[in-house]
């Protein structure tokens, strides 16, 4: 990714043929998320985060990131995006519902709380 900039912007109902076509290049089957966020790189879809608003959360169902494109900190910049997104939403929390993942949630300041992973938003 360096020097290339990641666009990430909501998921929107266009969305759904390249965004079924990537989760399932990526193996998983599902539908396109209702809400979720999209990443692009020079045009290419290279991420897909699926979320819910539930309270003063935003849980994240999942996040993909394109196999061949992991470890470029794409994952970490989505987050980012996911984060500022919360805290103009007024929403405190990210939570990370998925029990896959959870060295990568605690690499970018996730906690377990015992239930989750989660982190407050305005942490960096
Ligand atoms: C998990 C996933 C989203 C990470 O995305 P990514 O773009 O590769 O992650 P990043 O490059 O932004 O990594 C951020 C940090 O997490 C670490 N990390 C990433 N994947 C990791 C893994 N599988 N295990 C341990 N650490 C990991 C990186 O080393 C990096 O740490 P550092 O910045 O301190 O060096 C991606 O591997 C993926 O799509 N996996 C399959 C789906 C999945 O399991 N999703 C998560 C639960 S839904």
């Amino acid at each position: 990714m360096k020097g290339q900039r990641l666009f990430v912007r909501p998921i929107e109902e266009s969305d759904a043929v390249p965004v079924r076509d990537f989760l399932s290049r990526n193996g998983m089957q599902a539908d396109p998320p209702r809400c979720g966020l999209l990443g692009k790189l020079v045009g290419e879809l290279v991420a897909v985060l699926a979320m819910e608003l539930e309270g003063d959360e935003v849980r994240i169902e999942h996040l993909i990131v394109d196999a061949e494109l992991r470890r470029k900190r794409i994952g970490r910049v989505m987050l980012s995006e996911l984060a500022a997104l919360a805290a103009k939403m007024d929403r405190r929390w990210l939570v990370a519902s998925n029990a896959s993942g959870r060295e990568f949630f605690s690499r970018v300041g996730f906690v377990d709380d015992g239930h989750a992973m989660r982190r407050e938003v305005g942490t960096p």
